[in-house]
């Protein structure tokens, strides 16, 4: 693995080149604009920052980690020598098949193709491609340069080969690789999910209000972050979105989102991205103050 290439260079893929740079693999990461790219680049080196303030990065470390980025606005040109490419562009099918075409058409035969898709059907983006035996689903955890675990999905067609280079790769960057098999939600969100959906039915029908079934949640269970703050972080239209795949992928009720949950979204009430979801983030993003329902 000489060259790696990024695509979507938004908050997953900044996190996921920062992980390789800092690793010491050569990447170049690929937006739309320059704009992205820059912003990117200096979230990257603050978070580098940050590492070298808490000690687990020297300063020398932090300038050969930067010294390994590049940034593209070119897809063709980037990929045309990558051995793999890992797309984190935003979680809509249209975009990642266009994506996939681009790079199967453009990049090394030999060239593995990531995807960090939170809940989109792997089998479905290897089709886009002539090679979906070297497509593998590679999903980061948010913020990526310090969660630990990568959720491998094998694919329909993935081959035993790719799967073991991703599985031995994912260790290089002193993360734990998890493997999955490609069914709605994989595992972590399969799981998550309809624990978030749960809470808010039970907050949506009076059972107690947001602050108590966070804390129920962290005292009771030693969740780090309430089901409702941890919603709130995810953004409710993702949440939405990740439940409303679970419900067309099994066709079971017990995934139907709360109608609460639709609610929020539709009144555009998306959580921290909007300063308010569950909490009211407008004042103090550390001590967000409980909505009423
Ligand atoms: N945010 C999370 O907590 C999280 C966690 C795990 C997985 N994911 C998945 O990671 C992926 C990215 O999510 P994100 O939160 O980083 O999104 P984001 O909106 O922060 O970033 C997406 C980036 O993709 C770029 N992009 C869109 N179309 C493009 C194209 N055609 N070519 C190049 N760049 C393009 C956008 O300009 C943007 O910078 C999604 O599939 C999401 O489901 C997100």
């Amino acid at each position: 693995m000489d060259h790696i290439t990024v695509i979507g260079s938004g908050t997953m893929g900044s996190g996921i080149a920062h992980s390789f740079i800092q690793h010491g693999f050569e990447v170049t990461l690929v937006d739309l604009s320059k704009e992205n790219l820059v912003k990117a680049q200096t979230r990257i080196e603050t978070n580098l920052d940050r590492q070298v303030k808490k000690e687990l990065l020297d300063l020398e470390q932090k300038t050969a980690a930067l010294s390994r980025l590049n940034t593209s606005t070119d897809i063709a040109h980037s990929v045309a020598n990558s051995d793999l490419v890992i797309e984190a562009v935003s979680e809509n099918l249209s975009v990642k098949e266009q994506i996939m075409r681009a790079v199967d058409k453009a990049s090394p035969s030999s060239c593995i193709i990531a995807s960090n898709t939170s809940s989109l059907s792997i089998t479905t983006l290897a089709a886009f491609t002539n090679r979906p035996e070297k497509v593998i689903g590679m999903h980061f955890m948010n913020p990526v340069p310090v969660m630990r675990l990568v959720e491998i999905i094998k694919g329909h067609k993935t081959s035993p080969q790719t799967l073991k280079i991703i599985v031995e790769l994912t260790e290089k960057l002193n993360k734990v690789p998890l493997v999955a098999s490609d069914y709605p939600g994989f595992v972590a969100n399969r799981v998550l999910l309809p624990m978030i959906n749960e809470a808010i039915e039970a907050l949506f029908q009076g059972v107690a209000d947001v602050q108590t079934i966070d804390e129920i949640m962290k005292l009771g269970m030693g969740h780090p972050m309430g089901p409702l703050r941890l919603a709130d972080f995810i953004g409710l239209d993702v949440c939405l979105s990740i439940l409303n795949v679970l419900y067309e992928g099994f066709g079971k009720d017990k995934y139907a989102a709360s109608p609460l949950l639709k609610n929020l979204v539709a009144s555009g009430n998306l959580g921290v991205k909007t300063k308010k979801g569950f909490y009211d983030y407008s004042i103090d993003l550390k001590n967000p103050s409980p909505l009423e329902f």
